[in-house]
């Protein structure tokens, strides 16, 4: 596992369907008990069967095409189905493959596609599930962007909400990326840090640089060297102020060993913390 990105593509929805598969048959029991809905939330689906690899992906793929997350969602049936998918996708050409590989090719399925910013998407989720209306409703979401596309504003209005969450972080390939070896961060990436983790610009320098002075006297900041590593576990911590419980992490690593990625599981619910934990400890040796 994990040797290729075409690996750790798949290893990616193989962890999700199985963790999926594990939810839906604890679920079961309580949803026909206390006449719960169980709802699937996809906020980047892409085009719902085929993944065409994007230029990252490509550069440490062997293969270009694999059976994208909401198909093989849609298709378990087994211990149950979902009663309903939500499926959030924003560019154009992805969003209308996605309509025909989810709503149309599945027409007795409760199935929702909707071409729009995963960030309003998962809002309105929230909003949804407050509403006394819905509280019957049990959500499984899984958050998978390529890059630093989710706001921690849209991870926050989540809390206290009957919600389990994959969710992708770009760790190697995003704030990896944006921390500048010199603390020379320019104001736009400052800003989609700042967005991204929901901190402030001290906290950030703060907890990845140190300030050291050089031979002739000056200031300069200084990057940790673990920082794909310390993000990590900075996300792993902001993660854990909102929900009760975050997985380890599976770590998604590319042909030179390097981390793109880690990708955790939320839950307010300790069965989904030990189920989550087993998956990632299997896909990760
Ligand atoms: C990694 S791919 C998703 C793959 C998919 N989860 C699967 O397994 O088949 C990320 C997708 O998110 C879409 N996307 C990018 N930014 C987005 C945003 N802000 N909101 C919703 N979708 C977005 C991209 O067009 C792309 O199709």
């Amino acid at each position: 596992m994990n040797n290729f990105g075409g690996d750790w593509t798949k290893s990616k929805i193989e962890i999700l369907v199985e963790y999926a598969k594990a939810y839906l048959n604890i679920m079961n029991v309580y949803a026909n008990r206390y006449n719960w809905k169980l709802l699937y939330f996809d906020g980047f689906a892409g085009s719902g069967e085929i993944i065409r690899n994007d230029e990252t992906e490509k550069e440490f793929s062997d293969i270009n095409i694999t059976i994208g997350a909401a198909r093989r969602i849609i298709e378990i049936e087994n211990p149950r189905a979902f009663d309903e998918y939500y499926f959030v996708e924003k560019d154009f050409e992805n969003f209308r493959e996605l309509e025909k590989n989810t709503k149309k090719a599945f027409p007795k399925k409760k199935i929702y596609a909707t071409h729009d910013d995963c960030n309003k998407k998962m809002l309105d989720l929230s909003n949804y599930l407050r509403n006394p209306k819905n509280k019957n409703y049990r959500t499984l979401a899984y958050i998978d962007p390529c890059g630093m596309q989710v706001e921690w504003r849209s991870i926050e209005c989540l809390k206290g909400l009957p919600v389990d969450m994959w969710v992708l972080v770009p760790t190697g390939l995003g704030v990896n990326r944006l921390l500048k070896n010199n603390g020379q961060i320019s104001d736009a990436w400052l800003e989609r840090l700042e967005k991204f983790l929901g901190l402030d610009k001290d906290s950030i320098e703060k907890y990845f640089y140190k300030k050291q002075e050089n031979l002739f006297g000056e200031i300069v900041m200084i990057k940790t060297e673990d920082a794909i590593k310390k993000s990590a576990k900075l996300y792993h911590t902001r993660l854990k102020s909102v929900f009760e419980y975050v997985s380890n992490a599976f770590e998604l690593k590319n042909s030179s060993n390097s981390i793109m990625y880690h990708l955790f599981l939320t839950s307010n619910n300790r069965a989904a913390l030990n189920i989550a934990n087993d998956i990632v400890k299997k896909y990760n040796n």
